[in-house]
């Protein structure tokens, strides 16, 4: 026998066997994404976002210019490699490449406020652990062409309604990283406090204090949170407009009733955020990576990227993340089948695939069975399936144009025609699909 082959270390099957058992995940079967997704695709639109499909494969300068240099990600997360000549990288999110195809069909010119919302796989080579990934999937927004801070609190309010939907414990986290005036000089005094404590901090954060020091504020070892605990604020540093503005979010998340909480130390891993960040913490039932939702205001990266200077603010959630606390729930998105047929002779085999025909053309799901078996099993398949009837086709059956549909929960039988079944069965579903 041939080796098998094993898929990519940090990427996942999503399969819809309820038996399925892998690393830590057991449990995540492809309807509790669909759960997650179709909250979103419902809710999104309703706040006047429209989908938006840009695609996996962007030239690296986007991101290396986008996200910043100095940010794990393009530092060393990048699936980035030679397309004969061209430096390209499957994408590590979607801000910036959202960004790109604003600036590059000039939406500014056609439309002043831009809502767009996307779906879809994201790349980055991170250590694998529960919910964390290299290949993972992002449901997320982005706004473009107002400066808020009315949309600010818009969409974390929306962000709210959509975690309470899908009934996921979490809480809201609020911060201000200030703009160009007034971060600098935070940085600055961050920075030459971080040099007078740099023994106490690890390795990676003494790097970080000369390179990007606010990521130390976000350091997950015990000793760099002390020092962490003791640094300046940059509440102390913000100019009066950030002040302002962060103010004004808060106002509104007040009038709009969105319960938070203000946290100095949420200071994101990408680059270009100005003033508002905001991160959607799960309270319980995901261990280490609990983050399942993360943006904010990144007012200076459309011009960055060649735009106009045009704000934006979006965030993006992970859907693998939403998935697993979806499936502690036990709630699932599942097509079930309406009627399972089977037929137990070759004549009736022919009738059986006419009859789920015509079903699925009245839109309801049919489960024709392949397989012989005697009616005892394929009630059981029938059962196994979840469906709601079966019919069992046999000579008499076909003879007579009449058969018995057994609705399976109840045990119910239903004397049907089979002219005009699709009819019946719906006669029988009522109101219910
Ligand atoms: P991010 O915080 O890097 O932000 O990612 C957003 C979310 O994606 C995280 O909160 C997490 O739920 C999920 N996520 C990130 N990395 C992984 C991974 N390796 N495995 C599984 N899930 C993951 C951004 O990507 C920004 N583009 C968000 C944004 C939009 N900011 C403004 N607009």
């Amino acid at each position: 026998m041939s080796q098998k082959i094993r898929g990519v270390k940090g990427t996942r099957d999503v399969l819809p066997l309820d038996t399925y058992v892998k690393d830590d995940d057991p449990w995540v079967r492809v309807g509790h994404f669909h759960r997650v997704e179709q909250s979103a695709r419902d809710l999104f639109p309703l706040y006047g976002y429209r989908e938006a499909r840009t695609p996996i494969l962007e030239r690296t300068e986007l991101f290396v210019r986008g996200i910043g240099e100095v940010t794990d990600i393009v530092g060393k997360e990048m699936y980035t490699f030679d397309d004969r000549g061209d430096s390209v990288t499957m994408r590590p999110e979607n801000t910036a490449s959202l960004v790109r195809a604003y600036v590059e069909h000039n939406l500014q010119q056609q439309e002043p406020e831009t809502k767009w919302w996307y779906l879809g796989p994201m790349f980055r080579r991170e250590r694998q652990q529960r919910g964390r990934y290299r290949q993972f999937t992002q449901i997320g927004i982005e706004a473009f062409g107002n400066p808020g801070p009315r949309i600010d609190a818009e969409q974390i309010e929306m962000l709210d309604r959509w975690l309470r939907t899908l009934e996921i414990p979490f809480g809201m986290h609020l911060n201000t990283l200030g703009d160009g005036t007034c971060r600098p000089r935070y940085r600055e005094a961050l920075q030459a406090y971080l040099r007078s404590r740099a023994d106490e901090l690890c390795e990676e954060c003494r790097k970080r204090t000369e390179t990007n020091p606010i990521r130390v504020l976000d350091c997950k070892n015990p000793k760099c949170q002390e020092v962490a605990a003791g640094a300046p604020s940059m509440e102390a540093f913000l100019c009066e407009p950030c002040k302002a503005h962060f103010a004004g979010v808060q106002d509104s998340l007040q009038r709009l009733g969105v319960k938070y909480v203000v946290d100095p130390k949420l200071v994101r891993g990408l680059d270009y955020y100005t003033r508002t960040t905001y991160e959607a913490i799960a309270t319980s039932g995901l261990g280490a990576q609990s983050t399942v939702a993360g943006g904010g205001r990144y007012d200076g990266l459309v011009k960055e990227l060649g735009g106009p200077d045009v704000p934006g603010i979006g965030f993006a959630a992970g859907v693998e993340r939403l998935a697993l606390l979806v499936a502690q729930q036990g709630r699932e998105a599942v097509v079930r089948p309406v009627v399972f047929i089977a037929p137990l002779g070759d004549a009736e085999a022919a009738k059986a695939d006419q009859l789920a025909q015509e079903l699925r053309a009245a839109g309801l799901s049919a489960e024709v069975s392949f397989r012989k078996a005697n009616p005892g099993n394929q009630l059981k398949r029938a059962d196994a399936l979840g469906a709601r009837f079966a019919l069992v086709l046999g000579d008499a059956e076909l003879k007579e144009g009449r058969a018995k549909l057994k609705e399976l929960k109840s045990g119910a039988q239903h004397e049907v025609a089979l002219a005009g079944f699709a009819a019946e069965v719906r006669r029988l579903l009522g109101g219910s699909p």
